[in-house]
């Protein structure tokens, strides 16, 4: 197999529809912000299936794409995360630049979804390395003795930020995992 990464967009489509519709907020409607929104097929699944209300406002940086969304980088929007009650992360790597971001700024309940995929040579991103006590000086060194277990580093991560609201399948060699996090609950606030 070559060592070159294959982007595909709906892998596990039917198991991400069914974690992000076995885990919609009860209110209605619902509204969305798809930051990997590609072609939206995840949500309108989903919608389709649950029967839900659900707006939905997607980033992707391809241009193109079918529905109506916001073209760019989606780590260069400054969005206002109160105007949701989900944030979906389905990227092709690991979006922790993104959901670093969501932590650091919003402060209303959110469900939050992620794909974490480590994908080629496996490299984790620094920003999560770091947020574990790993040093530029260590990584330097050897970078890729630290990219081993990386499902358990994105575990132990949202530990130490206070997320114990977690569910997640993943494949069986832990490349890739699909995760339901809550954040900014009535119980994590009081704690
Ligand atoms: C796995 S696909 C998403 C599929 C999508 N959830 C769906 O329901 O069809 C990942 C998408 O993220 C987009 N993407 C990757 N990096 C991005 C970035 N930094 N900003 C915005 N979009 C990005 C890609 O163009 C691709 O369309």
């Amino acid at each position: 197999m070559s060592s070159q990464a294959i982007k595909t967009d709906n892998s596990f489509f039917e198991e991400k529809v069914k974690l992000r519709a076995d885990n919609l907020p009860e209110t209605d409607p619902v509204n969305v912000l798809d930051m990997f929104h590609g072609a939206g097929a995840i949500w309108e699944d989903v919608r389709k299936k649950t029967g839900r209300t659900i707006n939905v406002l997607g980033i992707d940086k391809k241009s193109g794409m079918p529905l109506i969304y916001l073209q760019g980088d989606n780590r260069k929007f400054r969005v206002d995360y109160s105007h949701f009650h989900i944030v979906d992360c389905d990227a092709y790597g690991s979006p922790v630049t993104n959901l670093q971001d969501v932590l650091k700024r919003s402060r209303n309940p959110l469900t939050v979804f992620l794909t974490f995929i480590q994908t080629g040579m496996g490299r984790l991103p620094n920003n999560l390395l770091f947020a574990l006590g790993y040093t530029p000086a260590m990584l330097d060194k050897c970078q890729t003795i630290f990219n081993r277990h990386g499902q358990k580093k994105l575990l132990d991560y949202l530990w130490t930020v206070g997320i114990r609201n977690v569910k997640m399948y993943s494949t069986f060699d832990k490349r890739k995992s699909y995760l339901c996090i809550k954040i900014n609950q009535v119980a994590d606030i009081v704690k």
